[in-house]
């Protein structure tokens, strides 16, 4: 048993259904069956330099349980590491070609966690706010990681909390959007979160019915996509449903880049590829063909059932991991059950992609969806 007393959780990078969950159910299990001291350190690594920390009590994590979002606010911009410069009146500091300069501000970290005398640091993020993680835990911290992502793309862990309700948003938007569709006899491209991995869309796009499903995985061939609309429509289908993730890319061609934030860790938006297949489906398949970006609808509002209780179960063997001593890993599903794995295996690992040949995309090419492979 290790003999921590205070420990202190922050939520790193996008924001993600499961979040709250997962902060209640750290601060009741340490309070109510180990006794701890719970600390919230609010905004990310923004918070743990500036030492924004709030105590977290029963009553600060009641009624949260549904709640989308997190309760400590998160910044996707401050990597302590690589830390930008600041002048005195706080404007960040450019070199001479205006580029932003950094410098490494962890060991401000480290020490303010010495003063609050937080003994463990649980960090709620996805792959980049788990690199200071593994970073602080190189440096002596007692970091326990918790994985969070829509995307499900992390290593190590084979489903993240938050990816539920994302699908369930999708696929509810699906359901929406098919009634236009149908009523205007229209092809509808929906455009759906994920980054580079297929997982949101694949899963999406299945439950939402949709005729077509494009994902990084597997590059298409716009021909190909519209042939197959056109052959449904031969056969007196008036409407088509395409699901295309973000990072969908042609056959010899990249992702849609909406926007570069030069002062993230994580540099490059995604965004826009719905378009540019609609206007070319509209042309080749003569036929109306409108774009929706489903956008951060996807991370926000209710928190499903399912992700409810996952986000608990990770929360509290987050705890108990603490108590072990088992510093350095984050916690993992590994089937059905709640395990572990080293920090240092997760990160700098590729990450977790879709099958092209998988069981998940043969299922759905025999069910007639076309991939425009
Ligand atoms: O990683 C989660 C995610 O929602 C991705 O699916 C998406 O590409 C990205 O974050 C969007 O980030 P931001 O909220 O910074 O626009």
């Amino acid at each position: 048993m290790s003999d921590i007393k205070r420990i202190a959780i922050l939520t790193g990078g996008g924001d993600c259904p499961g979040l709250n969950a997962v902060i209640r159910a750290v601060t009741k299990t340490a309070i109510c069956k180990y006794g701890l001291e719970v600390v919230g350190i609010r905004k990310g690594y923004h918070g743990l330099y500036h030492k924004d920390f709030v105590p977290l009590t029963l009553d600060s994590v009641q009624e949260i349980l549904s709640e989308g979002g997190t309760i400590l606010k998160s910044s996707n911009k401050d990597n302590l590491f690589i830390y930008p410069i600041r002048d005195e009146n706080d404007n960040i500091v450019r070199d001479e070609n205006g580029k932003i300069m950094y410098h490494d501000v962890s060991d401000v970290a480290v020490q303010n966690l010495k003063e609050a005398g937080i003994d463990a640091l649980f960090i709620l993020g996805g792959d980049g706010t788990l690199t200071s993680g593994r970073d602080f835990s190189r440096k002596g911290v007692n970091v326990i990681g918790i994985p969070k992502t829509i995307d499900n793309d992390l290593a190590e862990t084979d489903y993240t909390f938050g990816f539920d309700t994302a699908i369930t948003v999708a696929t509810e938007s699906f359901d929406r959007i098919r009634t236009t569709a149908k009523s205007h006899g229209r092809i509808m491209v929906v455009e759906i979160m994920g980054r580079g991995a297929g997982w949101l869309t694949l899963h999406g796009g299945i439950a939402g019915a949709a005729d077509v499903i494009l994902i990084p995985e597997i590059p298409y061939d716009i021909n190909k996509v519209a042939d197959k609309i056109k052959a449904d429509f031969a056969k007196g289908k008036d409407f088509a449903i395409v699901a295309c993730a973000e990072g969908a890319k042609p056959k010899d061609g990249e992702a849609v880049v909406l926007k570069v934030r030069e002062d993230s860790p994580d540099p490059i938006r995604l965004g826009g590829v719905s378009h540019v297949v609609a206007d070319q489906l509209e042309e080749l398949c003569h036929n109306e063909a409108r774009a929706t970006v489903l956008g951060h609808t996807q991370r926000g509002g209710v928190t499903t059932g399912h992700d409810r209780v996952l986000s608990s179960r990770y929360g509290y063997a987050a705890v108990e991991l603490a108590m072990q001593g088992k510093f350095g890993n984050i916690v993992a599903l590994h089937g059905d059950k709640i395990g572990y794995a080293s920090l240092e295996d997760v990160i700098g690992q590729k990450t977790k992609n879709v099958d092209p040949n998988g069981e998940l995309v043969q299922m759905a090419k025999a069910l007639g969806i076309c991939f425009g492979d």
